[in-house]
């Protein structure tokens, strides 16, 4: 069994997708991390982003910078959707994210581009949504926890400017797949977030069956 779900920043996929993956028993891989990996190895070795050369030197990272905690800082993230939207970047990346989704007894991603390119044939495909200002609350407020003296307006900007080049690239844009199911968390808990996402995975694989 696959799950593909993906959406914009903050908008509590990766929160939704490991909850999932604890409910249904699979692995689950944030696809995200491995964008930011890309994007902390260009900056480490002061390689320049924008050039495509540069950022696919970049692929070849070490496997333990994946859990270096300033992954998850915004600056990484947006140089993450400016190395994400080279398409030899993800093209290096693709097979290891078809051999994960692929892997015997299934399993779950989360990222942008998970239930159209990686798994087009996933059993359920979610696409997590919720406004700019929510998603900006929130980041902000893990922002703030973490010492960053961000600004609301600033995270807002960066979103808003992350979510542009996501959706704009030409390989393997941010856009809700035909047959995703759309959830919009702008005025769900992450309890009932995670609630609706479960009764949406249930219902796609009861219809599957059903059609069988
Ligand atoms: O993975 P993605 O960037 O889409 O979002 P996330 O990391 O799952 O969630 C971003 C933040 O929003 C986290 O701090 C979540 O705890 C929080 N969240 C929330 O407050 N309410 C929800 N319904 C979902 C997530
Ligand atoms: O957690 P958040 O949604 O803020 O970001 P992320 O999922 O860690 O992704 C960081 C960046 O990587 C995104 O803004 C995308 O540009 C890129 N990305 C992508 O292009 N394709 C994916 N499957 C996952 C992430």
């Amino acid at each position: 069994m696959i799950i593909a779900v993906d959406g914009p920043a903050a908008s509590g996929k990766g929160t939704i997708a490991k909850a999932l993956a604890r409910h249904f028993g699979l692995p689950h891989l944030d696809t995200g991390l491995l964008y930011r990996a890309v994007a902390a190895t260009v900056r480490r070795l002061d390689l320049d982003p924008s050039r495509e050369a540069d950022a696919v030197a970049a692929c070849d990272f070490d496997e333990l910078t994946l859990a270096d905690p300033s992954l998850r800082d915004d600056e990484t993230g947006q140089l993450a959707s400016i190395v994400s939207a080279h398409p030899l970047v993800r093209a290096a990346l693709l097979q290891r994210q078809k051999r994960f989704a692929h892997q015997p007894g299934g399993a779950i991603l989360d990222g942008r581009d998970i239930g159209t390119v990686i798994a087009p044939d996933a059993d359920a495909k979610l696409f997590v949504k919720a406004s700019p200002q929510v998603r900006a609350r929130r980041r902000h407020a893990e922002l703030t926890g973490r010492g960053s003296e961000a600004s609301f307006d600033q995270v807002l900007a960066d979103i808003r400017a992350r979510d542009a080049r996501d959706s704009a690239r030409a390989t393997a844009p941010l856009t809700q797949a035909a047959d995703a199911a759309a959830l919009d968390t702008s005025n769900l808990t992450i309890d009932a977030s995670v609630a609706r996402a479960i009764a949406l995975v249930e219902a796609r694989l009861a219809a599957r069956a059903a059609d069988a």
